[in-house]
């Protein structure tokens, strides 16, 4: 009897630990529905998700390892820091509502990937990148001449960035490759995404990219 008391203590430990990250969860989301940010005058993109295939593709146009750090401006559901972290690469998900934030960190700690795939609540145009080696972007069009000024105010020089469907103005794209994207839905039905590849230039005005 005694000895069988530990299992049950480890089998009932971990039915509630279980339970426990279910509730979590569920009040994280409740908490995100609160500040919820459909509304906020700060978001520039709405959310849409970017294709497997697509996250992997960008991946690879970066040429992310395990040394990489990354950081993905407008995280979404996490699944572009989530696949990096699948790489071994740390990374950190930057997202201004708060319901996506939770849903990342749940993934995260579901694939048991939370101490390399961290994920904020935070406005991107606030985000400390200076550990970031690669930076990836699916955000809008009318967003991205901002977007371009605070990466390159705030990238150490090389570091790889990757935009998905829409370039950063006035940056000279190293490679523009065109990739299927089997599972897009968007207006028109395109089933292709566009991706480019920049090194971020030398701080400084003088050494930024014209505009
Ligand atoms: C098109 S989705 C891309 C999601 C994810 N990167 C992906 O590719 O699957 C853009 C995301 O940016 C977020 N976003 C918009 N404005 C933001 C801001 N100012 N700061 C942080 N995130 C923002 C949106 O909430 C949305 O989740």
């Amino acid at each position: 009897m005694a000895r069988d008391a530990p299992a049950r203590m480890t089998r009932a430990t971990a039915a509630a630990r279980s339970l426990c990250g279910v509730a979590l969860l569920v009040a994280a989301l409740a908490a995100g529905s609160a500040a919820g940010s459909d509304d906020d005058p700060r978001r520039i993109a709405p959310y849409a998700a970017t294709d497997d295939a697509v996250t992997e593709a960008m991946l690879d146009l970066a040429r992310v390892a395990a040394s990489d750090h990354v950081v993905d401006l407008g995280s979404g559901d996490g699944r572009i820091v989530l696949a990096a972290a699948r790489r071994g690469a740390s990374g950190v998900g930057v997202e201004i509502d708060a319901r996506l934030v939770a849903i990342a960190q749940a993934r995260a700690a579901h694939e048991r990937l939370a101490e390399r795939a961290r994920f904020v609540q935070q406005d991107l145009f606030e985000a400390d990148l200076s550990q970031a080696t690669v930076v990836t972007l699916y955000l809008f069009p009318a967003a991205m001449a901002r977007v371009a000024d605070k990466l390159a105010a705030s990238l150490a020089p090389g570091t790889r960035v990757v935009s998905h469907d829409f370039p950063l103005p006035g940056w000279p794209a190293l490679r523009v490759a065109v990739v299927d994207a089997p599972g897009k839905r968007d207006a028109i039905g395109t089933q292709t995404a566009t991706l480019y590849l920049y090194a971020a230039p030398s701080r400084g005005p003088a050494a930024r990219a014209p505009r």
